[in-house]
């Protein structure tokens, strides 16, 4: 059965390797998430990043993080979210959202809002945001590279 916690010190080195195996995330990405979770650790108010653990049986299957965007009212951003190749297409993805969805609520927020690519290989990504009742917001186009549009998610929390 899968459980998601808060991320312990004792994830991150498997966390780090899920976040450097994803075929979709660059090693720019990949460092950025390195990045955020020694944030996450070392502060004492985790410098606004919160990280979530999907485990089983001891093992690490996945890991989301999202925090308060600044200088808003009750609005967080996802900054990320990824399952391990093994484990993907099994729920483990929407559990995790379930619960960054209840931590924001918990902390007063009212919207959550995520940034994707639209490019065609996140088309999964999209389809899975979408499914969990997450609305195409704007679309920046050429955003990230030539070709490579930002899309924006949201959704209101009740
Ligand atoms: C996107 C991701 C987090 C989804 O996690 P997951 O555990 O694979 O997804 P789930 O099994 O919880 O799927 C939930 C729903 O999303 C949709 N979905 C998931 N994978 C999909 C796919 N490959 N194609 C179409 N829809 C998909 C389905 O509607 C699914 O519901 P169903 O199983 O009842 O049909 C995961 O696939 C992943 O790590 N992708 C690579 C990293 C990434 O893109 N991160 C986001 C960066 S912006």
């Amino acid at each position: 059965m899968i459980q998601i916690r808060p991320t312990q010190p004792e994830d991150a080195g498997a966390l780090l390797h899920l976040a450097g195996a994803e075929p979709l995330f660059s090693r720019e990405e990949a460092e950025t998430v390195d990045e955020l979770l020694e944030t996450y650790l070392e502060q004492e108010d985790h410098g606004g990043y919160f990280f979530l653990s999907a485990m089983e049986n001891g093992k690490l299957l996945g890991f989301a993080c999202y925090g308060p965007t600044p200088l808003t009212q009750g609005t967080f951003d996802l900054y990320w979210i990824a399952v391990s190749t093994p484990a993907k297409g099994k729920g483990v993805g929407r559990t995790l959202m379930a619960h960054v969805e209840d931590e924001v609520r918990k902390r007063g927020g009212r919207m959550l809002v995520l940034d994707t690519s639209g490019r065609r290989e996140y088309a999964p990504t999209r389809a899975f945001y979408t499914s969990l009742g997450y609305t195409h917001a704007a679309t920046l186009a050429d955003f990230y590279a030539p070709g490579d549009d930002l899309i924006i998610f949201t959704r209101l929390l009740s």
